[in-house]
């Protein structure tokens, strides 16, 4: 499968770790490819409707390429740290482009990765869950998968061996 992940954190920290738990299982039998939003330029959707009657977004800065290259993919990972009980800016900022090929983004397979300070029974995972399963219903998403974590300081999910165990092993069996 052609995988893209986006990670939705600037810093080398947990959604990374858990990003390359991850790749570490499924990148021998697909292509991935890291969507890094922090290191483009993507500016907000204005709302302007015209990517609905024209070939993508009217911006002229990363958007098009980089929603190409979502829409061409079989999967998606969304990784996301938590901030202020949601996903990140830098996330949104691209999910938010995608209604531009919204129908392009019909019928994929995803995964969702939040790892957020608090106790993994804070209400925000849920909120974020929630919003992650109205876009996989809006756009008859195959949910493969959909964690949670708790882990604050840089380096501590790496530190949890059975988090990054089952990463690698969600990695090896996505198809
Ligand atoms: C701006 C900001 C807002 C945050 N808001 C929350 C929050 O609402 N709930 C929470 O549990 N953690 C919150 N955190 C902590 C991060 O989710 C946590 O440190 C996470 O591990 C960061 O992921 P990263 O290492 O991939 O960047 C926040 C951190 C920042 C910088």
């Amino acid at each position: 499968m052609k995988i893209i992940v986006i990670n939705g954190s600037a810093r080398k920290g947990n959604t990374l770790t858990a990003i390359n738990a991850f790749v570490k299982g499924a990148g021998e039998k697909n292509e991935i490819e890291i969507i890094a939003p922090d290191k483009l330029n993507i500016s907000p959707c204005m709302g302007c409707g015209v990517c609905q009657c024209h070939k993508g977004c009217v911006a002229k800065d990363d958007t098009n390429p980089t929603i190409d290259k979502i829409a061409a993919a079989d999967m998606i990972l969304f990784a996301t740290p938590v901030y202020w009980w949601g996903m990140t800016g830098q996330l949104k900022l691209v999910i938010d482009k995608c209604y531009c090929r919204g129908m392009q983004m019909k019928g994929k397979k995803v995964g969702f990765i939040v790892v957020g300070g608090a106790s993994t029974d804070n209400i925000q995972y849920e909120l974020i869950g929630k919003q992650f399963e109205c876009m996989a219903e809006y756009l008859s998403w195959d949910i493969l998968f959909s964690k949670s974590y708790s882990a604050n300081g840089k380096d501590e999910l790496a530190e949890n061996a059975d988090v990054m165990e089952e990463l690698e092993t969600l990695g090896k069996n996505v198809k």
